[in-house]
């Protein structure tokens, strides 16, 4: 029984360790930021490439997991998307999603 509860409990905190880190996200978002700039905020030559600074949290864990499955189709993302774990997404999410939005900026 106590070995029951104690694998229970070293589930539990595997989960917890599994938790969106933001500062993970920065460190691995510097490949993103090539072409959506850095923190998400875009790029001045890059004008086609989504901003994802201030993007909802869902939102681009959903983008990057459809474009992983292939629900969502693009050459460039679909590679780039391919090679994240799934935690790897929760942080990058967690990173974008607390930039400041640049709603109108040019
Ligand atoms: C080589 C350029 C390039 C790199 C590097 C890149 N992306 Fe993208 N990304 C794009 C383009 C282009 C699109 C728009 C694709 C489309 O229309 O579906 C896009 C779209 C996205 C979207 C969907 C945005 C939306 O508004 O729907 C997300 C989320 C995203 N990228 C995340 C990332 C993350 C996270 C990384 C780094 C691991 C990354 N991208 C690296 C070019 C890139």
């Amino acid at each position: 029984m106590n070995r029951i509860i104690l694998i229970a409990a070293l589930f539990l905190f595997g989960a917890v360790a599994q938790a969106a880190d933001p500062a993970a996200g920065k460190e691995k978002s510097k490949v993103c930021a090539a072409c959506h700039g850095e923190g998400g905020a875009g790029l001045e030559a890059m004008q086609d490439f989504p901003r994802l600074a201030g993007q909802y949290n869902d939102y681009i864990i959903r983008a990057l997991k459809d474009y992983q499955a292939g629900n969502r189709k693009n050459p460039i993302m679909s590679v780039q998307a391919k090679t994240l774990s799934a935690n790897d997404i929760l942080d990058l999410a967690a990173y974008f999603s607390s930039q400041q939005a640049l709603v109108g900026k040019k």
